[in-house]
């Protein structure tokens, strides 16, 4: 029985594909390579030995998922592939609509049709909103989103809420990712944004490798110890490894089950700052900006529920998740470009 994994050619997927293959699974990958490169397949390829079966199409495509659907024998489906960037879906909120939502909705379909009825779901710690508890827990209301890319996550995880509630044949698994950063330990596989990022870690080792002058920081005046924003970033290896627990976690008939996926431990943008300068031994000029819009003070999450269900936590720490996202960004300046 094979997995597929939309969007697996992405930064999250990829590194779930190599744990999804070590951990003994055939991978099916559909990506459409509109936000990544095949290259990172290779590299998955080169660090495992073994291959991914790749489709290059679209989640709104039917035509290919039934091809897919006819061709491998699919029991789960790993949902990553969506538009990601939270300043662009404001500029292009109907992309963002039917590319996750329209796009979900199709994937859903086939997969019923062909009788294929377990999904892991790429959500976000962005349902949250400006989060009513710290740290967050799962029972924590979700709450009023800042952009179209939080609510497409939002809106479906109500939709496969209710589909799983509708038809209790269904096992589906919301994941609330908190703030992915890290790469492969091998330096070969990391995040690769278009154009000038617009998450921290990849600023900063933007600006670490010389194509950025300095970094932003967003705001020293909010409510936290040194008034930068804090978060729970956490390694993406260990968020992949969080995907195979919940691949277990579907084997069991698993029903509907949601949870966070994050370290538990808040970091602000100048311990990001302090930690990467010390883990790498490197300095990172930057200059104190206007508050970002959208962004809220702190948000970090009790992870205790994953480790209770999926018997899932992070083994590793910040520091790690400096040096491996410098390890990337060093061996690798221009991402998968050559
Ligand atoms: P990514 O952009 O690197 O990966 C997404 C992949 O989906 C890309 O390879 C892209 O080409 C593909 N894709 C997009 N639309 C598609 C479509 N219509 N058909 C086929 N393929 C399509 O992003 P990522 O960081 O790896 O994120 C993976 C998932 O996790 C996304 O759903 C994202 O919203 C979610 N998520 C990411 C973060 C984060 O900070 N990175 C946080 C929370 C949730
Ligand atoms: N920040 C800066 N300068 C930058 C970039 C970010 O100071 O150049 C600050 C932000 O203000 C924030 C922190 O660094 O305080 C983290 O910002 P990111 O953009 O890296 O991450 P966010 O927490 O804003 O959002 C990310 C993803 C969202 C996702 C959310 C929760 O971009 O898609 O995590 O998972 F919803």
């Amino acid at each position: 029985m094979a997995i597929l994994v939309t969007g697996g050619a992405g930064y999250i997927g990829s590194h779930t594909c190599v744990e999804l293959l070590n951990a003994g699974y055939e991978v099916v990958v559909l990506d459409n390579l509109c936000n990544s490169s095949e290259k990172s397949l290779e590299r998955v390829k080169a660090i495992t030995g073994k291959e991914a079966t790749f489709y290059q199409g679209d989640i709104l495509d039917r035509g290919i998922l039934n091809k897919i659907f006819a061709e491998q024998k699919i029991d789960s489906c790993i949902h990553f592939a969506g538009l990601k960037a939270v300043g662009e879906s404001v500029e292009k909120p109907w992309e963002y609509y039917n590319n996750n939502i329209a796009g979900t909705l199709t994937l859903v379909d086939v997969m019923r049709q062909n009788g294929c009825k377990n999904i892991i779901f790429s959500s976000s710690a962005t349902v949250y909103g400006d989060p009513a508890q710290i740290p967050i827990t799962e029972e924590c209301p979700k709450g009023q989103c800042t952009n179209p890319y939080g609510w497409t996550k939002s809106m479906l995880e109500q939709v496969l809420s209710d589909v799983q509630k509708a038809d209790p044949e269904w096992n589906v698994i919301l994941l609330r990712y908190f703030n992915p950063i890290g790469a492969h330990k091998s330096g070969t596989m990391g995040e690769n944004p278009n154009g000038i990022p617009n998450n921290l870690m990849p600023y900063v080792t933007q600006v670490a490798v010389g194509k950025l002058k300095e970094l932003g920081v967003f705001g020293d005046d909010y409510d936290t110890p040194d008034g930068t924003g804090v978060r729970d970033y956490i390694h993406v290896v260990d968020l992949a490894v969080g995907h195979v627990k919940a691949l277990k976690k579907i084997e069991e008939k698993a029903g509907l089950c949601i949870y966070n996926l994050g370290t538990g431990h808040g970091y602000s943008v100048l311990d990001i700052v302090k930690n990467f300068e010390e883990a790498n031994g490197l300095k990172i000029p930057y200059v104190i900006k206007p508050r970002r819009a959208g962004d809220i003070a702190t948000c970090y999450c009790d992870p205790s529920k994953a480790e209770r269900e999926l018997g899932w936590s992070a083994q590793y720490g910040i520091r790690e998740m400096c040096e491996d996202s410098w390890r990337w960004q060093k061996n690798n300046p221009n991402g998968y470009e050559e």
